[in-house]
Formats: structure tokens, C-alpha cells, sequence
């Protein structure tokens, strides 16, 4: 057994420890982060749903019921799954409001709905999964050629794209693959193209908002949105894209998306240093040295799609890291990953994220082969 594989079982029997404790005290809940006494969040409630920030439409709330079957891949005990319906049956209550619902819905449906039907059949979550991906691509905006990000909320933004986006494309080639029509496939590659061409720059660092013309589809600016500003490198930007470029390749065999995903990798792995922590944005000042921890582990996730020793060399070093140094294995607090920030100039960072946790055990699961690829 290589030395990688020695270490990821261990942090397997870590992750089967904590989740069995953390998943039957919260498992009426949908959480997104804890609080001070580390304690879990509820984003469940529905009489927030039209609240984007803290209801049933907050675009993590994917996650936690995609962790239920991981763990239930890993586990096969039903109490997972359990958990899973329940939170999907949640979420099923956002297609009724409509209006809080946004470009995330591949993020909030894939680790929930499709995976249930990916892993039990049931019809249905097939059902709640072509709903959401017609939605994505109803946001498609065909002069521009991009998917359109969030809703207006304090300004306009119907000509705004983000890189977060690449990896809602999932839902789409999904929805293709099940229905065989392949226009979810051709705006998910549409979009792609767009992405590659605008978003990602020559050194394989990219920009997290890009601003087009909605009516002319003519490039206005790019914006530096949750990084520390125009012309950085947000690095959990940097992780969708790295991630979202290895997925497309999977999807459709186009060698551009793969030789960008390649790109993207090299960029991300150069600019870690030796202690493999992810700083939140790889161009930010040293000081305030803020982290992401989830970037980390989506970046992590990200290389090894890429099924290469060098790629999964550089996960292992960053997933170490995050286990040895950035983890809360206790009972303490109800999160693993700590860390985490939401984004540069908001006022809150280093706190825990529940899809920073998702992809920590993605990643180690994916390193010993447990549970099906869900993107
Ligand atoms: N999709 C938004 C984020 O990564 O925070």
C-alpha cells in the first residue's frame, strides 16, 4: 500500500467518526456554517426561502445532503440516506417560490437530487433534477453565450457571468445524458467556450466576474468579486475553474477543456507554497494573511479529476495539510474544515463552510475509490 493510501484510511476512519456523530445531531437541518460554540447553522427553514443569504435557496444546501451519500456510499447505512431525502424533500420547496431560485441550482441539485437518482433510481429525484437543470439553461443567454449569474438584487446583472458556474455544467450534461437531448450539453459547452476565452488568463490565473452586454453580448468589464480585487486570483474562483475545466474534458472528451483544466493546475499548484495552505486569494497583500481552507479542498477534489500522479501528488500535499493543520477532529465543533472565508472584503473569514467538508471527504474517498463520481 503506497503511503498516500495508509494515510487517506486513516482520515477515512476520522471522517466515519466524526460524520456518525455530527449527521444525528443535525440531521433535521441543512447547515452551512457553525457558530461559536461550534454548533451548526439551519438554512432549512422555508419561510426564508426567498432569502438567497440564509433560506432554502442558499446555493450550499447541496452539500450537506451530498455528504449523506457519500457517506452512505462509504457506510451503506440507511440513516444516511434518510438524511439525504430529507434535506432533498427540503429543497424541493424552492421550485414552488421560483424567484429566490439562481444559476446554482447544479450545486444545490447534483450532490442531492441526481445523486439519489444516480444511486437509487428514484424517479422522483430524476424529475427534480430535469426541473433544475431546464431552469439553468433557461438562463442561457444566447448572444453573449454564457449562463447568466444570480438575480438583480441590488444591481443589475444580467450581462454577469462567473466562473463559479463551471461547475453547475454538471446538471446539464447530466439532464443530456439522461434525456439524450443534447441541448443541456451544447449550452453547458457554449458557456465553457465563453469561459475559457474571457475568464481564464494566459498564466491560468482567471477572473471571477465577467460583464457582457446583455443585448450585444460585446465584453464590458471584468470584476474582481469575492477575491481582493480586478486582475487577482481568487483562489476558490481558481478551484471552480480548475475543478469545472477537468469535469467539462470528462463530459465531452474536448481537449481544450482539458488542456485548460491543465493550466489552471499548474497555476494553482505553483503559487501553493511549501505548507500547502491556500491563501484566499493568490495576489492578496501578506497582510491580513487570510486563508481558504475550502478552496483548498475543491482544488484538491479538482486535480484529482485529472488522474495523473503529479496531480494526485499535489492533492495529497494540500489534503495533508488541511488534516494536519486545519481540521477539528473533536467533538467540539460540528465542522472538520476550518478556515474558510467567503470572501476577501467580506467582514467574516476563517470560519467553517459545510461544502469545504463535502469536498475534504470527496477528495480522501476519491484517493481510496469509495463512491461513484457524482459530477
Ligand atoms: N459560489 C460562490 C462561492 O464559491 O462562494
Amino acid at each position: 500500500m503506497s503511503t498516500y493510501e495508509a494515510w487517506a484510511g486513516q482520515v477515512i476512519e476520522k471522517i466515519r467518526r466524526k460524520m456518525a456523530r455530527v449527521s444525528e445531531k443535525n440531521q433535521d437541518k441543512i447547515p452551512y456554517t457553525t457558530d461559536e460554540a461550534g454548533n451548526y447553522d439551519d438554512r432549512s427553514d422555508s419561510s426564508k426561502s426567498w432569502n438567497i443569504d440564509n433560506g432554502l435557496n442558499w446555493w450550499t444546501n447541496g452539500f450537506w445532503g451530498g455528504m449523506m451519500w457519500l457517506m452512505y456510499q462509504d457506510t451503506g447505512e440507511k440513516k444516511y440516506l434518510d438524511i439525504a431525502r430529507q434535506s432533498e424533500q427540503k429543497m424541493e420547496k424552492c421550485f414552488a417560490d421560483y424567484y429566490g431560485l439562481h444559476h446554482d441550482v447544479g450545486f444545490m441539485f447534483v450532490p442531492t437530487a441526481v445523486a439519489d437518482y444516480r444511486l437509487t433510481g428514484n424517479e422522483n429525484s430524476r424529475k427534480i433534477g430535469m426541473h433544475a437543470a431546464n431552469l439553468l439553461a433557461g438562463r442561457f443567454n444566447p448572444v453573449g453565450k454564457f449562463i447568466r449569474a444570480w438575480n438583480d438584487l441590488t444591481e443589475d446583472t444580467r450581462g454577469w457571468a462567473i466562473i463559479d458556474c463551471m461547475i453547475n455544467l454538471s446538471l446539464l450534461y447530466w439532464a443530456s445524458e439522461e434525456s439524450k437531448d443534447p441541448r443541456f450539453k451544447q449550452i453547458a459547452m457554449l458557456h465553457a467556450d465563453t469561459v475559457m476565452e474571457h475568464f481564464v488568463r494566459p498564466d491560468g490565473s482567471v477572473n471571477h466576474i465577467v460583464e457582457f452586454n446583455p443585448d450585444t453580448g460585446a465584453v464590458i468589464r471584468s470584476l474582481g468579486g469575492q477575491g481582493y480585487g480586478e486582475g487577482s486570483s481568487w483562489s476558490r474562483g481558481q478551484s471552480w475553474a480548475l475543478y469545472g475545466f477537468a469535469l467539462a474534458y470528462r463530459h465531452t472528451g474536448k481537449q481544450e477543456y482539458l488542456d485548460t483544466a491543465k493550466k489552471v493546475a499548474h497555476y494553482c499548484i505553483a503559487n501553493i507554497g511549501a505548507d500547502g495552505i491556500v491563501p484566499l486569494d493568490f495576489r492578496q497583500p501578506p497582510e491580513p494573511a487570510y486563508e481558504d481552507s475550502c478552496a483548498a479542498c475543491v482544488i484538491a477534489s479538482g486535480l484529482l479529476e485529472l488522474e495523473k500522479d503529479l496531480y494526485r501528488n499535489a492533492a495529497v500535499r494540500i489534503l495533508k495539510a488541511v488534516d494536519e493543520k486545519r481540521a477539528d477532529w473533536s467533538e467540539s465543533c460540528d465542522a472538520i474544515v476550518q478556515n474558510c472565508s467567503p470572501s476577501y472584503h467580506n467582514q467574516v473569514h476563517h470560519i467553517t463552510m459545510s461544502y469545504a467538508d463535502y469536498y475534504f471527504i470527496e477528495a480522501v474517498y476519491r484517493l481510496k475509490g469509495i463512491g461513484k463520481p457524482m459530477w
